[in-house]
């Protein structure tokens, strides 16, 4: 079972024929919304991966749909809280190479309480994850909460903050981060990958694939090429799909390989949650 602690935001999306520069007024060719904020985008990668996964976060009125939404998508929502600030919500500019720039609102997703968090871990198991992301508020409490209770700490370090990552060390089993995130944290901590003492650093790179750094060394596994239309959402497809396959017992080379997978199908398509692949999906792709 993972218990997400995570943003939910209502995604705009704009298409645009290249990023706006400063001071320009842009008119978009294209416009829609739907479902997003990393958090909710994880949840629904994971259910989608066929694991079992509680939400925990905040909505305002004007988001009662995203909770109805994830409840359609097999995500268990009684942890979603509703509160009086506006939904969190992402207008996310997208250009005709895929390339993105994302301003964010946070709303409601900072706005959780130790109540709202304590209440949904205690119904949690030794052995299950907690994921976490830089969208919300409470993480440190999480963590801490969940390693009493002996939960597994998934964290992507996502959007990044060194200072605050810095401050989960010690609290995570697995941290997912890109390469120049990595490379910041280590400007940070002043330590590489291998010795910031977390059992398993998946660090992405993209059309490269990714990293696995653990005790037993570093290993590389390529990315499934692919055409890519929209970049955004891949990463977290890629989190939600590592840490529910861990979650359903694969070992960390199955489960990285099955993360690579749905991210190159989700690199293919335009939107977030409301299009991440399935399993049925990869198994037609790449014949499982
Ligand atoms: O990683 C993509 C996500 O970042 C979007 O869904 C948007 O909501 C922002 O949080």
């Amino acid at each position: 079972m993972i218990w997400n602690l995570g943003s939910i935001n209502i995604d705009n999306f704009y298409e645009v024929p290249h990023l706006p520069l400063p001071g320009e007024t842009l008119a978009a060719t294209g416009f829609g919304f739907g479902l997003g904020g990393k958090g909710a985008n994880m949840s629904v990668a994971a259910a989608r991966a066929a694991a079992r996964v509680s939400h925990i976060g905040a909505v305002g009125a004007n988001g009662r749909w995203t909770r109805e939404r994830l409840m359609e998508y097999g995500v268990d929502v009684p942890h979603i809280a509703q509160l009086d600030t506006p939904t969190g919500h992402a207008n996310i500019v997208i250009d005709r190479q895929g390339e993105n720039s994302i301003v964010l609102f946070h709303g409601a997703n900072v706005e959780l309480t130790e109540a709202i968090i304590g209440a949904a871990l205690t119904e949690a198991s030794p052995g299950d994850f907690l994921l976490m992301q830089n969208e919300t508020n409470g993480q440190d409490y999480a963590a801490e909460t969940a390693q009493a209770l002996g939960l597994r700490v998934a964290y992507a370090a996502a959007p990044f903050d060194a200072k605050v990552t810095e401050g989960l060390l010690g609290k995570i089993d697995l941290l997912i981060l890109n390469a120049v995130e990595a490379q910041q944290l280590e400007e940070a901590t002043g330590k590489t990958a291998d010795a910031l003492g977390i059992a398993d650093v998946v660090i992405t790179l993209g059309a490269q694939g990714c990293k696995w750094v653990s005790d037993a060394g570093e290993k590389h596994f390529d990315a499934y090429p692919t055409e890519v239309v929209d970049t955004t959402g891949a990463g977290d497809t890629f989190t939600g799909y590592l840490v529910a396959a861990l979650d359903r017992g694969m070992d960390m080379d199955g489960a990285i390989d099955l993360a690579l997978k749905a991210a190159s199908l989700m690199v293919a398509r335009r939107g977030t949650a409301d299009v991440i692949p399935d399993l049925k999906e990869i198994q037609d792709q790449f014949g499982l």
